[in-house]
Parts: structure tokens; sequence; C-alpha cells
């Protein structure tokens, strides 16, 4: 329970959203059956002219044999690879909108703990800061929610679990964006080793070897993405590439995050799409301390910038702290009394030693590096008479240097004129391409996560308040949080069901400093704080002192404390041919691994017996006995099973006199249970809803009982109550595959085994919308300062039961809960 332990001030909790910035609206669960039904293809070419550079025999649309090359070597350099493509057709899908994430747990906590405070009372109640607003948004507008594509909605951020070909195809064709990415960040594997592309569990940066792995997306990724080594890694690059530069601005850039493996083949290949003319820098940034014992220590890894056009390029500085003392210019010192000295060595060693009071300054050189003849004059100075050196004039006029003179500014200690710059006057230098101030992710969440400091540089470099930035390879979320502590827009994804919900946790659970815009809206930008700049030129001359714009220092507003703004939880929307395509790799004793079709493998171990059908339809085979004939329909590899599949495959099986339908899969939407019920209501049809075990693919399918890998699907066990305070929701359980049993048993809430979970307390059916949201905060936030209070530290863990609330217009609640492996369940419940 949380108290406020001391009351008075702090702050008032808001967050950043873009109402005002117009998108299309994306159709949500189940809906996007609604769309235009022929699965559409196009094709991505992959050719800035490479292709005109080498000889092949032309080859038919539908040949896949690798290019084989022959370079003309007039062309420019480019890199080949085996399997090197100059097009290839990519299926379009929609997303699909499936959850809003519109509050914040920590908002939540924090004004729980202020209602308490004030109402005098221990009982912390938790309060609806932002749902209860998305809930009347969402009605308000309920007759256009199923026009999707054709009307505008305010702009929500997308963490969207999918393959980023599918997903940036789909930002392209359907989400209407091409052109309108400013920034693109990729930190892909970084080699071909599988733990460089994998995290097991939500609450563990460690993979444990002997657990075998759960994420079939993630594996399925893995499996194609490196079947041929570094070519299939480079083939995986090129595609995701040539997809950037359609989405990105002519004003856009993108960053490639690399080790010291690929650098030098994705920079090639870098140049190949984006131009060599259009690369900007290769940053060194450092990652790690020198480990003893090695051959040459590496300690850093590097980016890749490269423009959409390199002439229109958004490009704002970056200034860094400078020092002073050892290992810089700056090693003199002012006393207070305005005599000058050089600093000794411990003042050098150790800059803490300078005197208070003393201004520290380093000697430029006063000749100019070219020749203005009206700046070629004596000078008299302490005695002495300088001229500027042979061939140069001084850096200003006699009038200016009477003002140097006068402002104390001259030095000379040997035969020439100095310039006193005191570190003051610009204590800061410019960010060059090489970043020693970096160093690994700390307090990390994602065994692969990148260092937050470096992502925001190139947030900063790039783009502006509100602007688009999209990472196609999410992990922990940490592109998608640096953008929302900056204020700009953003768009993730990723495979792996662990990173999407490492990152939504993540989110949800972050705070950060308000910036003051100039109007309500971020996109007016923010107030910026502005130092001093004092050069020579200023001083001489007697002018005003520039004003520099420090873009990553905006102005806080110091009464506020702020949450992430709305997200979306979005997946690809419809399933694709290309999705039963898939292959599954089968150990086969003695032979070696085998590839055999994935629709084929999954119903032969469903019933031994049955009969796989044809290419077309939903039901891809009758398994039939003495007692039952039944139809089976598999979900795809990569996505949910839909309401749509399940309509259609008992439509199929209907028309062919079958009354049972079993649909296999791996994932299911959150509204299958309801579309059955209503389906088997309307009469004649069984329908079974069964979950493939999630490691089936990940042993190789050496299974000696295959039918222990199938079970109905299980939903997480609830208890709803109601009380004078209102409904009360509690969870008591959730359904966890063992491995060693090979048996799904329920776990307790308590066990160890629930990540987090989500209560929608008004299901409309369409969209799972976040009103309570429960999980264990992996580190503590400190919030005592800014809320001028301390929350209890039992408020940061995983609680078993929901607020009280009171039901709504359609008396219907879901509960969403994820378990460490990354698996989501949904239960709905009625509370009439
Ligand atoms: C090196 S990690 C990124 C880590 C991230 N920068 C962070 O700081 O947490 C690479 C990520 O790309 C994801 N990934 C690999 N192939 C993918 C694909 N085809 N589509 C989307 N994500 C993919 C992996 O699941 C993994 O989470």
């Amino acid at each position: 329970m949380a108290a406020m332990r001391k009351k008075n001030g702090g702050k008032k909790v808001t967050r950043y959203t873009y109402d005002n910035m117009k998108e299309p609206r994306t159709p949500e669960t189940g809906h996007t059956s609604l769309l235009p039904d022929d699965e559409q293809v196009v094709m991505l070419p992959m050719d800035n002219g490479w292709s005109k550079a080498i000889s092949v025999g032309k080859l038919p649309d539908d040949d896949e044999r690798p290019v084989i090359v022959d370079m003309d070597p007039a062309a420019d350099p480019v890199l080949f690879w085996a399997g090197k493509r100059n097009r290839r057709e990519i299926p379009v899908l929609p997303l699909q909108r499936n959850e809003i994430v519109s509050e914040s747990r920590i908002a939540q906590i924090i004004e729980g703990a202020r209602k308490a405070a004030e109402s005098k009372t221990a009982a912390a109640a938790q309060s609806h800061l932002f749902a209860d607003l998305e809930k009347t948004l969402r009605e308000s507008d309920r007759s256009k929610r199923v026009e999707f594509y054709t009307h505008d909605e305010g702009w929500r951020n997308k963490l969207i679990c999918g393959d980023s070909l599918h997903v940036m195809e789909s930002l392209l064709h359907y989400e209407g964006l091409r052109g309108k990415v400013q920034m693109i960040y990729i930190d892909p594997p970084y080699g071909i080793k599988y733990d460089s592309n994998f995290q097991q569990r939500i609450d563990s940066t460690k993979n444990d070897h002997d657990d075998p792995v759960d994420d079939v997306l993630t594996i399925k990724a893995f499996r194609d993405t490196w079947s041929l080594g570094v070519h299939s890694y480079l083939s995986y690059l090129q595609e995701r590439l040539y997809l950037c530069r359609e989405l990105l601005k002519d004003t856009g850039s993108v960053f490639v995050q690399i080790g010291d493996e690929h650098v030098h083949q994705v920079r090639e290949l870098l140049d190949e799409v984006f131009g060599s003319t259009n690369f900007v820098g290769q940053i060194s940034f450092r990652t790690k301390i020198p480990l003893r014992n090695t051959l040459l220590a590496g300690i850093c890894d590097y980016l890749l910038w490269y423009s959409k056009d390199k002439s229109r390029v958004t490009y704002h500085k970056i200034y860094t702290n400078r020092g002073v003392g050892a290992g810089t210019q700056f090693t003199r010192l002012e006393l207070p009394d305005g005599t000058r000295r050089p600093m000794t060595d411990d003042e050098r060693e150790n800059p803490d030693e300078v005197p208070e009071g003393a201004r520290v300054y380093r000697l430029i050189d006063l000749n100019s590096s070219g020749l203005t003849p009206s700046c070629v004059f004596d000078v008299e100075f302490e005695g002495r008479t300088f001229s500027p050196r042979k061939g140069h004039s001084w850096k200003t006029n006699p009038a200016g240097m009477a003002r140097l003179i006068g402002e104390r500014r001259l030095e000379a200690p040997g035969d020439t004129l100095q310039y006193v710059f005191y570190f003051a006057d610009f204590p800061y230098l410019e960010l060059t391409n090489l970043w020693t101030d970096t160093q690994g992710a700390t307090g990390k969440r994602y065994a692969v996560q990148t260092s937050e400091k470096v992502v925001e540089r190139c947030i900063h470099m790039t783009t502006k308040p509100a602007d688009l930035v999209v990472d196609i390879t999410c992990g922990s979320g940490v592109t998608a949080l640096c953008a929302e502590r900056w204020g700009r827009r953003w768009i993730t994804c990723d495979t792996s069901r662990v990173s999407i919900n490492v990152a939504r946790k993540f989110l949800a659970s972050s705070t950060f400093a308000h910036f003051e815009t100039w109007d309500s809206n971020v996109s007016s930008g923010f107030k910026y704080e502005s130092p001093e700049k004092v050069t020579l030129g200023a001083v001489a001359n007697d002018r005003e002192t520039g004003d520099l714009i420090v873009v990553d220092k905006p102005i806080i507003d110091e009464t506020a404390i702020r949450v992430a703004g709305p997200f979306e939880v979005a997946s690809i929307g419809r399933y694709s041919v290309d999705d039963w395509k898939g292959s599954v790799i089968r150990d086969v004793a003695p032979e070696p691994a085998k590839l055999e079709n994935y629709i084929e493998v999954i119903c032969r171990l469903y019933r031994k017996g049955a009969a796989v059908q044809g290419a077309t339809g939903l039901v891809h085979a009758i398994a039939e006995s003495e007692n039952d004939k039944i139809a089976i329909s598999v979900g795809p590899l990569t996505g949910r099973v839909t309401a749509k599949q399940i309509h259609d495959a008992v439509q199929d099986a209907m028309a062919s006199g079958i009354l049972e339908v079993h649909v296999v899969g791996w994932a299911f939407e959150a509204n299958v249970g309801e579309v059955k019920s209503q389906l088997e209501k309307r009469g004649r049809v069984k329908i079974e809803l069964i979950m493939i075990r999630p490691d089936t693919l990940a042993e190789g399918l050496k299974v000696t009982q295959p039918e222990m890998l199938f079970s109905p699907l299980a939903l997480p066990d609830i208890d709803v109550q109601k009380s004078k305070e209102g409904v009360l929701v509690r969870l008591n359980g959730v359904a966890l595959f063992d491995r060693t049993r090979r048996s799904t048993e329920y776990k307790d809430a308590d066990s160890g085994y629930v990540s987090a979970w989500y209560l929608d307390e008004d299901y409309d059916g369409d969209c799972f919308v976040d009103c309570q949201m429960f999980f264990d905060f992996k580190k503590t936030p400190n919030i005592k300062a800014a809320l001028r209070a301390e929350i209890e530290p039992d408020e940061f863990k995983l609680k078993l039961t929901s607020e009280p609330f009171t039901p709504r217009q359609y008396k219907r609640i879901a509960v969403k809960v994820v378990d460490v492996y990354g698996n989501e369940s949904t239960v709905v419940r009625d509370l009439a």
C-alpha cells in the first residue's frame, strides 16, 4: 500500500501526446479481415545500378539462383555474396492494433500515493489518470472504428511484434509513412552467433542453455536469417536497408550499430544502398574496458551514419563538456589578484586543487592563418614591439588589438602575441566521430542492450521534437525510451515476444523530465539553454557575445514529472501465405537435418494419419477415425491465430461436411474464446483451440510422444469479486508448460512465473486498453525528490489483486497475463 510520508508540493504528472499530428487509423484485433482480401505482394527493387555492373544471363523472374558475378571494372566497387538478389517479393500485410497502453504504472503509483496523502487515509486508491480519457475517446469515435486507413486519428507511438521486413513494408504501404521518418536506428545482431540475437526470459539477461528456448518467432528469425552464415546476414540487412531508404525523409538519417566483425561489409552495403556520397560518418564509441590477455584489446563498437541526401541532412551540433588540466590545453591560471602562472603538476593532475576564484585559461596564437592587409601593424605591449609573422596578419585590427589589451586578453610568453582564452568563455567541445565518454549499457534489462547515451546523441544530432524515430531492432526498447525521453515520436519492432514485453515494462515504469515547449504541443519545439560563447571577435569588436543552442539541454519544467505517453502494441494483422510456407528443421537420425514443410509436420504431429490438404483453404488436414472426422487448421508460424482464421476454417470445413474443427496455433488473439463460443452457439459445429507447446521447434522435433506437444488453450486463472468499493480482480495463476514433465501446469501467480498482468476494466471486444497494470520493478525508480515523498517499496512489487473499479458500458473485463518467457494469454469475463 502506498503512503505518502510527507505532504505538500510534489510535481504534477504529465505526458506528451501528439493529437495534433494525424495518422491513418490502424485496424484493431480481428478486423483486418475487413480489408481487401487478396494477398498483395510488392516487388522490392534492391538495385542502385549495381546489377548493370555485372554480367549475368537474364534470369527468369521466378529464378532464385544466386547471381553469378562478373564485375565491370568501370563500375563502383560493390560487395557481392552468395544469393545476392536485385529484387525480391514481399507480402504486404496490414498492422493490427491489439492493445493501447494509455496508462503508466509509475504514474498510477505516484497518483495513488498522492491521493492517499490528500485524503489523509492510509489507503492508496489507485487512480486512472489516462485510461478513462482513452475509453471516452474510443466511444466517441466508435462508429468509425472499422473504417481503416480512411480516417485520421491522433498519432500514437507503436511497439510492434513482427519481422522488420513485414513491418516496414506495412509502414510504407498501409500506414502512409513513405518519406516521413526522420531517423532510423538499427542495432542488428552483430554477427551470426545465436546468443547475439536472443534472450530467453523477460526477468534475466542470462540464457540457460539447458532451458530449451521458447520463442518460436525468434527461432524462426534466427534460422531464416542466418542459414548461409554471413551471406544470409548481408541479404537480411540489404533488404531492410532498401526499405529504410524508402521510409526516410530527404533530411533523414540512418544509423547502423555494428561491431568489428562486420563493420567493413556493412559499410560497403550502405554505400550501395544510400550511395557513398551520402555517407556522413563512422563513429567509434567506447563500450568496454580492455580485457587482459587479448592480442589487441577491442573496446569500441561503431555507428555507420548515412543520410538520405547529404546536401539536405538535418544536423545539430552536440557539445560535450571540455576538461582542464592534464591532457588538455587549459593549463594556465589567472589568480584572483590578477597574476598569471602555469598550473603546477598537482593542479594539472587534479584540477580540484586549483585555488578558489582562479580562472583557468589557454593561449591562442594571434597570427591569423591568412593575410588581411588592414590587420598588419606593429603592437606595443609590455615594453616590446610585436609584428605579425611574415606572410600573416593579426586576427584583429588596431582598434580591436587596443580592446584586447584593455581587457587583459594578451600575453607575450615568447616572441609573438597570444590571446588569453578563458575556459569559461566556452567550456564545451564539439562532438567528433570518436566517443570515448560512452560505456556499455548499465542496469541491463536485455542481454544485448545498447547504451542510452549513444542512441540519444543520434537523436539529438538528426531530429527535432515530435520528429519520427524508428528502430527495427527494438530489443529492450532503448531507442523508444530515448525518443520518449526527448519528445520524439517512435515506432519500434522486434520478432521476440521477450523483447516486446521487456520494452513495454521499461516504458511503463520510467519517468522523464518535462521540457518547456513554445506552445502546448511538442511539435512547437522545446526552449533550450543557450549559454554564452565569448569569442575573440566579440571581445575585440566589443560586440554582443553569441548564444549557443544546446539541443540536448532543453529547459526543464521543475513543477512536473513526466511519464511515457500512450502507445499501441501491434502485430502483423493478417496471415500471409508466406507464414505457412515456413520450413522446420527436423533431425531424422541417422540422416542429417532435413527441411520439411511446416504445415505438414505440425498436422502429422497432431494426428499421425492426417491427410494433408492442397495449398488452398484453411483446412490444412483432415483426420478420420472410426468415431470422428476432424478438420485441422494450423496457425501461422510467425503470428497469432486470428478470429478470421477460425471463421474461415469453420466455413471451409462445413463446406466439406466436417463438423469438428481443431485450430492449432502458437499464439491466439485475445478474442478467440468469444469467437469460438459464438460460432458454436450458431449450432452444429464443434471447435477446439489447441496450443502448440512452445518448445516444439526448439527441440528439432525429436519427439517420442507427439501428442504431448499439444494442449487445449489454457487461459489465466482469475477471480472476480464484488465489494463495497467496486469490482476486484484477483490473479490466481497462469498456465505454464513444464518442460521436464511435458505437460501444462497452473502455476500460482506468486510463484515467480508471472512477468506482468494487465486489466481492461471495460473490454470493448476490439482492442485491449490497459486500465491497470502490475509488475515488479527491476530497479526501483528514485522519485522521492520529485514527489517530496516516499513510496512504500511494496508498491514496486507485483500485486495480485487489482484496485476496485466500477463496471461500465460493456460490463466485461479482460485480463492479459505475460509469463516470464514472454507468452501472453488473455481471459475475457462478463460482469453481468
Ligand atoms: C542487438 S539486439 C537490439 C538491442 C537493442 N538495441 C537494445 O538496446 O536493447 C537485436 C534485436 O533484433 C531482433 N531481431 C532480429 N531479427 C529481427 C527481425 N527480422 N525483425 C525484427 N527484429 C529482429 C532480435 O530479436 C533482437 O532483440
